[in-house]
């Protein structure tokens, strides 16, 4: 882990959009060829506050937060993954983007790989942590420390009671994924979006979504057409894993390496399922290298 300090402060101008009836919020940082950021399930684009300032010095930094999420409206809606797509592709088409690139996390990358792969011809790189880059054809799939929380959180009743009255996912789930751990203001930080218990069906419905014994169906469906699709892509594509990290360990990154084309892998050390807190400037210097070769 890198001695710079991590800083708690997001010094962003806040934007919004109007997609659907939703705001959408965002942050726009820096002129040049776009490179959006795509964070997942429990946090907001917070999590990018650290690596967006090696990037903004040479590229257009957009960091949305998915609706329902962060400073995004709250609708009441039914916050499946497809519903999400609708609002991220209204969101990014409204952008215009040519010569993107991707920076993914968690459902980010759920959502971004598949806009990525129908919206191939701008596209110039996709960099990718701790997201969806296969199914779960089996319980032994998932991480073994999580495979008790999450067959709960997927079990009826029990599942709502854990993440939207007692808050499991936001409090426990979110530190545990964090290795060197949260401070107190990044804490307070992910939890304001969620504080009300209105506002927490948007996290109880991500772990329904995950693609696990080939449920839910369609979920599932769009995820292994987009990695099939990523298997004869030759964009260029850089993947940053951690030990243990959660869903994607060593032996899914050389699954990557093996079958996406294209791919440089970046081993960072010791980490969780929130790869961005453990390690924001490794992240940052490395993208920014990795940026300025695909450049
Ligand atoms: C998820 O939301 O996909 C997730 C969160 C924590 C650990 C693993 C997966």
């Amino acid at each position: 882990m890198s001695d710079k300090p991590i800083s708690s402060d997001y010094p962003f101008e806040s934007k919004f959009k109007e997609i659907d009836g939703a705001r959408m919020h965002y942050i726009d940082e820096g002129e040049g060829d776009p490179i959006v950021f795509l964070h997942g399930n429990s946090t907001w684009s917070y999590t990018w506050r650290n690596i967006i300032p090696y990037l903004s010095g040479k590229a257009r930094c957009i960091a949305v937060d998915l609706v329902g999420h962060g400073k995004s409206d709250k609708p009441d809606i039914d916050y499946r993954y497809v519903t999400h797509y609708k609002y991220l592709e209204g969101f990014l088409d409204s952008l215009g983007l040519k010569n993107y690139t991707l920076v993914l996390h968690d459902w980010g990358g759920g959502l971004g790989f598949n806009y990525a792969m129908h919206h191939q011809d701008e596209l110039k790189g996709i960099a990718f942590m701790e997201t969806f880059v296969r199914t779960f054809d089996s319980w032994d799939d998932w991480p073994p420390d999580l495979v008790e929380g999450f067959k709960q959180f997927r079990t009826k009743d029990v599942g709502w009671d854990l993440i939207v009255e007692q808050n499991v996912f936001m409090e426990q789930i979110l530190p545990y994924g964090v290795k060197r751990g949260l401070t107190e203001a990044e804490m307070e930080a992910y939890l304001a979006p969620h504080r009300d218990k209105k506002d927490r069906k948007q996290l109880w419905v991500w772990p329904q979504e995950l693609p696990i014994e080939g449920e839910p169906a369609d979920t599932a469906e769009i995820i292994r057409n987009y990695v099939e699709q990523l298997k004869k892509s030759p964009v260029p594509k850089l993947l940053f894993y951690v030990e243990p990290g959660a869903i994607v360990p060593e032996p899914t990154a050389i699954m990557c390496e093996k079958n996406f084309p294209n791919l440089e892998k970046v081993f960072l050390g010791e980490g969780g399922h929130y790869v961005s807190e453990d390690h924001p400037h490794e992240i940052g210097e490395k993208l920014s290298n990795w940026y300025d070769q695909i450049s």
